[in-house]
């Protein structure tokens, strides 16, 4: 299957428009109708915001400034005081939604459970209560580390309840991994369960919570609450950990939503970037409950009948703002899955879709490609007929695989939106709004109202039709990213200073590359800095690197993405050993093991390569540019004159040692 290239974009020229009787329906029903909300929200985006916050939320107490911009650091709705929680659980109970199903869940191996919004709101604030009678207190960080239960999403409103920012970690990742983020948020509490189910198998979730905190090393975290899931045996240490069930059942469903600041910390999130350990992007209260709330209006389409799937992971920020915050936000129903297609059961996305009859489906691209690859004969074998809207995120998304999701899911009827986003952005930036803009495979089309997205060069100004650039954005948003936890230098200089800040205004660095096209339209081509994108999860080279040496074996050691027909990107992964070692198999295996052990499964290298030296500029530069090459068995272009040892190349291009 062919990659995104420059070339295979500007060869798209397929134009889709939805159907008249899309549009009619649709929140947003025409490109004009888009054109004149884009252009309202651009000439004055603080009233724009305001009025969707005073219209579409409930706030405990108005702001009095809509947005302070102290760049790079914003602050929207200054002294509103508002609860997400509160708004995603208690303003519905009032209304005919006190009996509408809120979650729907699906667990891997066939259990099921929906939760209304009156008892998902009994969970929340009993969930809310343990966590207070465990010394949880407002401002306090709670780590969760979760499987796809109901209790994760019951763990975060519980959090935002009671005003204790959550720091999600995906349950993929190792208990080093999880060490790092808990000792760097400094958790008060974890959340956890026995295990989960995960292709046919459980992963020890507790386990792993064991390792993490093993010899003391996060004095933060002083109790560990855990979900029975899976039911096998677990040590439980007398004082720090309990079970939630036995605290449940003493726990009062009275619990009322703090009124937080708006700008109250609602959650860290870890991410991957180009240097250093994953920063903590951190997002507050009030813009984010907006901004995530109204994308997943006007991108979805939302209507008060519809059953929405959103087929990420809690872990990772898709899974915060469009299967927890948005939807529920909306008082929407979500289904929540647990499990991955897998061997005993590949069509199981599809009888999901069958089974509760889901309206919107939003998946990764990488899933799509694996969804080709097992074949049109599985979900041609289920009614999908119930599927009205279809959507991706995560990467780039090559035509041919958007045009399978089009026709064999979406049977021709359905607008796909490609949405481009980041942790940072908190929430959709870039997308189809699928009533009013026609699509083109591959491309994420256009801005969403209030974001003011260009392609800009490095000097920050916009680049030409058609022309390569970086994808920048040039005004506040409500959902952005306020700072980078414990570390608001590290914000400033990943984000806004790529391009040089001019006449006091800033320019955020997405850190992709894109273009436009002659109608305006986005093309996002990837990572331009040192993140790899495998299957849709971000990895920074330098952490699998880090990781690498870390093993007494290893000297140095380089990682590049290449292209993978099913992950978009795979781990390649050049290393030199210490004299006393050399290449084998079993060295080979141990070092893939070592890095799953580190960081995770999503970081398995799919290729290690053994080599004498690393190409290096005279400065002792690592040439990546050259090593990506020679990962995607490309002839070695442009300049090498700076190289400092020719040979080095030879060698690696004929196989290394
Ligand atoms: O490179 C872009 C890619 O994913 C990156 C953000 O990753 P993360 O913070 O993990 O968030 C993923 C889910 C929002 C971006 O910098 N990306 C995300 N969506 C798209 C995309 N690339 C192309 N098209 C997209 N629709």
């Amino acid at each position: 299957m062919s990659q995104v290239t420059i070339e295979s974009i500007l060869q798209e020229k397929r134009l889709f428009h939805p159907s008249p009787e899309f549009s009619q329906k649709a929140r947003i029903k025409s490109l004009d109708e888009y054109r004149q909300l884009y252009e309202k929200a651009k000439a004055d985006p603080q009233t724009f915001w305001a009025e969707l916050a005073e219209k579409e939320l409930h706030w405990f107490q108005k702001w009095d400034t809509v947005l302070d911009w102290q760049p790079p650091f914003a602050r929207w709705f200054v002294n509103g005081k508002i609860n997400i929680s509160y708004n995603c659980l208690d303003r519905h109970l009032a209304t005919w939604r006190r009996n509408k199903a809120a979650l729907i869940w699906e667990g891997e191996p066939g259990d099921s459970r929906t939760l209304t919004y009156a008892q998902l709101h009994r969970e929340v604030c009993q969930f809310a209560n343990v966590l207070k009678q465990l010394g949880v207190q407002k401002g306090d960080r709670v780590g969760i580390y979760m499987p796809m239960i109901p209790e994760a999403a019951i763990a975060m409103l519980a959090c935002a309840r009671i005003g204790a920012p959550h720091s999600v970690v995906f349950g993929g990742f190792s208990a080093e991994a999880l060490r790092d983020r808990l000792i760097d948020a400094e958790a008060k509490l974890v959340v956890t369960a026995d295990g989960g189910w995960r292709k046919d198998a459980i992963v020890p979730l507790k386990d792993q919570v064991d390792k993490a905190l093993s010899n003391n090393t996060v004095p933060s975290v002083q109790n560990v609450l855990v979900i029975k899931r899976t039911g096998q045996t677990i040590s439980m240490q007398p004082g720090r950990d309990h079970w939630w069930h036995d605290l449940q059942a003493g726990a009062s469903a009275h619990c009322p939503a703090e009124p937080m600041d708006s700008e109250d910390m609602l959650f860290i999130l870890y991410t991957s970037g180009s240097t250093g350990k994953p920063k903590g992007v951190v997002h507050t209260t009030g813009g984010y409950n907006l901004y995530t709330h109204m994308t997943t209006q006007w991108i979805f389409d939302l209507r008060d009948d519809d059953v929405y799937w959103c087929t990420a992971d809690v872990g990772w920020i898709t899974g915060h703002s469009y299967i927890v915050y948005g939807p529920l936000s909306n008082g929407a129903t979500t289904l929540m899955y647990e499990g991955a297609p897998r061997p005993s059961n590949p069509g199981c996305f599809w009888d999901v879709i069958e089974k509760y009859g889901v309206n919107i489906f939003y998946t990764a691209p990488t899933a799509i490609r694996a969804f080709i690859k097992m074949g049109e004969h599985l979900p041609r074998a289920r009614d999908l007929s119930s599927l009205r809207l279809l959507g991706t995120v995560g990467e780039p998304i090559n035509p041919e695989a958007w045009m399978w999701y089009y026709k064999v899911i979406g049977g021709e009827r359905c607008p796909i939106v490609d949405t481009w986003w980041q942790t940072e952005t908190g929430g959709i930036m870039i997308t189809p709004l699928p009533g009013a803009i026609p699509t083109k495979p591959g491309s994420a089309t256009l801005p969403f109202p209030g974001i003011l997205a260009d392609v800009v060069d490095l000097e920050g100004n916009s680049v030409g039709t058609n022309e390569g650039g970086y994808l920048a954005v040039q005004h506040p948003w409500p959902g952005m990213m306020r700072t980078v936890y414990g570390d608001p230098d590290r914000f400033r200089r990943t984000y806004w200073e790529h391009i040089p800040p001019r006449d006091g205004h800033y320019t955020y660095f997405a850190g992709d590359g894109a273009r436009r096209d002659e109608d305006g339209y986005f093309w996002v081509m990837g990572r331009v800095d040192d993140v790899i994108n495998v299957a849709g999860h971000r990895l920074g080279t330098m952490e699998i690197e880090s990781a690498l040496v870390s093993h007494p074996a290893v000297a140095e050691a380089a990682v590049v993405g290449k292209p993978d027909e099913l992950k978009g990107q795979d781990i390649v992964a050049f290393v030199t050993l210490e004299g006393n070692h050399s290449p084998s198999d079993a060295l080979l295996k141990e070092l893939k093991e070592h890095v799953v052990q580190e960081i995770g499964a999503i970081a398995r290298p799919g290729e290690i390569r053994f080599a004498d030296a690393l190409p290096k500029t005279r400065s002792g530069k690592i040439m990546r540019r050259l090593l990506r090459s020679l990962a995607a068995g490309e002839e070695v272009s442009g300049d090498v004159s700076t190289l400092e040892d020719r040979s080095v190349l030879e060698k690696l291009r004929q196989g290394g040692a």
